[in-house]
């Protein structure tokens, strides 16, 4: 039998726009306030990308910081994906346009849909092409411009969203670091309760739809909170069991960022100190398929990981999906 080769990140970047909306600036919008969000959330304000301003633009930035650091030239790449749920058009892919725009002149390139959990997707996917020797450089991104798709008016959703991009370049690394485990999951029967109706094929784009507002993000709010609750420890747990490797194995637990209360529930379950959880909603919000990407680039720019840590990433979000990664860093 080959061996498999060990698929790691080899550099990571991120970017998110200047222009923040703190929440007193919300206060101004909706009927809502500081304390409540604050207390409710974590959040303390978000990115917003500006008017005119495509998810492209911050994915791109965020990539070539992850090539910098990698040392991979884009014309290296075989592959790049995006995942994200606000790519700058339907057709082509947003990864098209990066492979295009980085000069990644060999790469493959796909969006990639799995909403909040799409980076832990994506990841999976480019460390088994590199794994099975197939490929050798693969960009993984995360982006979001959730603020396009968000009803101002709409205090139960207005809140939580913001704009941002993280990105990782997967590569070979030393045997028995990088990717060591992993759990995908998806529970379709789910997906009303955090959706976007319109502008696809159920309900196109029509005077009437953008009329009901079905372009924006629509949410149950506490369905989605009691499913991430019940999730986010569960799948590091069921990937953790796959390698014989159980909780007290963790160094470091970088969640989705949605919630404060959702990530202190998830610590719980992992009997997780908060020192060892990476946070940066307050500063942030909920940024989807950008959110993990970002907090783990930031986190590994601070050095907090040092070489051989098990770093697990832990999302849930739209499908409904979850997903994690159990790493052993291999920088
Ligand atoms: O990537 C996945 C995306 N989504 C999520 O992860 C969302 C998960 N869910 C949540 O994070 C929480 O459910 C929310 C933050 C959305 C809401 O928090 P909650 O603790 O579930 O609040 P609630 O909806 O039960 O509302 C409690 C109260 C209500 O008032 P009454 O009925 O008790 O008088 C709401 O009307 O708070 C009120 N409320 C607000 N007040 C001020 C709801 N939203 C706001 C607001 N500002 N923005």
């Amino acid at each position: 039998m080959t061996k498999k080769i060990s698929a790691g990140i080899l550099g990571m970047g991120h970017y998110a726009p200047p222009k923040t909306l703190t929440n007193f600036d919300l206060e101004k919008i909706v009927d809502t306030n500081d304390a409540w969000i604050v207390e409710r959330t974590g959040i303390k304000e978000r990115h917003i990308a500006a008017d005119g301003q495509p998810m492209s633009e911050l994915a791109y930035k965020a990539a070539v910081a992850a090539l910098d650091e990698a040392a991979v030239r884009a014309e290296d790449l075989d592959m790049v994906i995006v995942a994200t749920l606000t790519g700058d058009r339907i057709i082509p892919s947003t990864a098209s346009v990066l492979q295009d725009r980085l000069g990644a002149k060999k790469a493959a390139a796909f969006d990639l849909s799995a909403a909040c959990s799409g980076f832990n997707y994506a990841s999976v996917i480019a460390c088994n092409f590199i794994e099975n020797g197939a490929y050798k450089n693969i960009l993984v991104i995360g982006a979001e411009t959730l603020s396009k798709y968000v009803d101002y008016t709409d205090r139960n959703t207005c809140i939580l969203f913001g704009d941002g991009a993280g990105a990782a370049v997967y590569g070979q690394v030393e045997d028995g670091l990088g990717l060591i485990s992993f759990d995908l999951g998806s529970d379709g029967s789910g997906g009303d309760v955090l959706d976007i109706p319109g502008g696809g094929s159920l309900h196109p784009p029509t005077h009437q739809t953008l009329d009901a507002g079905l372009q924006y993000i629509h949410m149950d709010g506490k369905a989605v909170y009691r499913f991430a609750v019940k999730v986010m420890g569960k799948t590091v747990l069921s990937a953790l069991n796959k390698i014989g490797m159980t909780e007290s194995d963790i160094d470091w637990l970088v969640p989705h960022q949605a919630n404060i209360r959702i990530i202190e529930a998830a610590a719980k379950r992992l009997n997780m100190p908060m020192e060892r959880v990476i946070v940066n909603i307050a500063r942030y919000g909920n940024m989807s398929a950008a959110s993990i990407p970002i907090a783990l680039s930031e986190a590994e720019k601070d050095n907090r990981f040092k070489k051989g840590d098990v770093v697990a990433l832990s999302g849930f979000g739209a499908g409904l999906t979850w997903s994690s990664c159990i790493m052993k860093w291999a920088r």
